[in-house]
């Protein structure tokens, strides 16, 4: 497997070289998956050759894309094995879906919601705003640093009253997984509901949702190959009947009159006006080109480069390994700190001296970083796509970063010191760069709040 899986490298039109010669070393799937011309040709299909709208008019164009749109639905219902195609709600990504439950649930003041401390702020924020607005308490499930799940610890916070639980399923900061079948289990027994976020795990591996018995599981199409803008909420459809519509408006209704109407049964009456049809063709072509190439063929591939770079770079005095030690149980992430090196100047140096594309940050969990008094990392993550002079051009990058910057101990082993990089290039380091953003930065420890000046910081 040096060419990404079965040569499907070439599909891609991103990863082609560029007339100067430049070809990407991307390494950030984990923020966004590419996407596959297949996908590309899916939705230009749409607009060039059925531009209608499901579900209202009659003639032959809205008659294609209401057929094509369900049938969206039944592959997405087959690719993560929901029980029913009528448990999965079209919405933008993951975060609407967390909303959809999170605002839908008829809440009780004094009603628990469980999360850990290791959730991407699109499973954070909004049970923190359910505090003031609903009533709803906020319980902390402290997770071990070395990946091992805590049952005990679990159970404890289970035995408190939880009325919702909600958990990443793998952690997009490093790459860890939860044994979701065991929480599910516990779960249920004490009354709890369970949403999962399946973001990072649904585009590595198969889900089994049937088997897993999860109420409700939001997957974001960005990073499973499909368009920006698409995602699913899918549900049991008894806990997807319990939830209130987060919109209401058209087609999500059997009737009304001026005064009253009646819903649909779930999914419908959570997709309020015109969908973004071209987005779901398009993403139910990014599930059927996954099928082909195998989940379980790509959670070998991911694991295989990702043992392969750990082998390389575990040893370097300076790296610190975020996460579990064994690449095994975290296939698809590399996320790491380098001691003295401000990882926003080691992203630009990756990009910048060998066109290697990783995240560097707080991968939006700037709770975690905050507890830890820590200021971000790199994190370089893999796909299908991914081949083996990538992971070697991240290992040389790193080298190479580790050879030109002097170390310069911090006191916290995976924190970054707020001075400049003398080798990161110099063309974006004048047009924004960290070293500016790192002057305006806030004390360290400052939950939630990024650095000034650009969005890149703030995550
Ligand atoms: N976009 C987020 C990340 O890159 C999920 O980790």
């Amino acid at each position: 497997m040096t060419d990404g899986i079965d040569g499907l490298r070439e599909k891609f039109p991103a990863l082609r070289a560029r007339a100067d010669g430049f070809a990407p070393a991307y390494l950030d799937s984990a923020c966004m998956s590419l996407v596959p011309q297949e996908v590309l040709d899916a939705m230009t299909e749409y607009y060039r050759d059925f531009p209608g709208c499901a579900g209202r008019s009659l003639h032959r164009f809205a008659e294609e894309v209401s057929r094509r749109f369900e049938g969206a639905r039944e592959t997405f219902a087959k690719f993560l094995e929901a029980p029913s195609a009528s448990g999965i709600v079209f919405v933008r990504n993951s975060t609407e879906a967390i909303n959809i439950v999170g605002q839908g649930i008829a809440w009780k003041r004094g009603d628990r919601v469980l999360v850990s401390d290791q959730e991407h702020n699109s499973n954070l924020i909004l049970w923190q705003r359910l505090g003031p607005e609903r009533g709803v308490k906020l319980e902390i499930l402290r997770l071990r640093d070395d990946g091992v799940f805590d049952a005990e610890a679990f159970e404890a916070a289970l035995s408190t009253g939880v009325r919702l639980v909600s958990l990443f399923q793998t952690s997009n900061l490093d790459g860890r997984s939860l044994p979701v079948r065991e929480i599910v289990e516990r779960a249920h027994d004490h009354g709890a509901l369970v949403l999962i976020d399946g973001c990072q795990a649904a585009p590595h591996r198969a889900v089994h949702l049937d088997k897993l018995g999860v109420d409700f599981f939001a997957v974001s199409s960005h990073k499973m190959l499909g368009p920006t803008g698409t995602g699913v909420l899918a549900g049991r459809p008894e806990s997807l009947a319990q939830l209130r519509p987060l919109l209401a408006g058209g087609e999500t209704v059997e009737w009304s009159t001026l005064t009253d109407h009646a819903l649909r049964p779930p999914p419908h009456r959570f997709e309020a006006g015109l969908q973004n049809y071209a987005g779901v063709l398009g993403a139910a072509a990014g599930l059927r080109f996954l099928e082909r190439a195998g989940l379980d063929a790509i959670e070998a591939h991911d694991r295989e480069l990702n043992a392969h770079v750990t082998r390389e770079l575990v040893d370097e005095p300076r790296l610190r390994l975020l996460g579990p030690a064994d690449p095994a149980d975290r296939p698809s992430v590399f996320a790491f700190a380098l001691r003295g090196v401000d990882p926003h100047d080691a992203a630009l140096f990756l990009d910048e001296g060998h066109g290697v594309m990783v995240r560097s940050g707080r991968h939006c969990v700037h709770s975690w970083y905050a507890e830890r008094d820590l200021d971000g990392n790199v994190r370089a993550s893999f796909y299908l796509y991914t081949n083996r002079s990538d992971a070697d051009r991240l290992i040389a990058g790193v080298r190479e970063l580790l050879e030109r910057m002097p170390d310069r101990p911090s006191g916290t082993s995976a924190s970054t010191p707020k001075r400049a990089a003398p080798s990161v290039p110099s063309r974006r380091r004048a047009a924004g760069s960290s070293t500016a953003a790192a002057r305006s930065a806030p004390p360290r420890g400052t939950a939630g709040r990024g650095r000034a000046g650009s969005s890149a910081r703030s995550g």
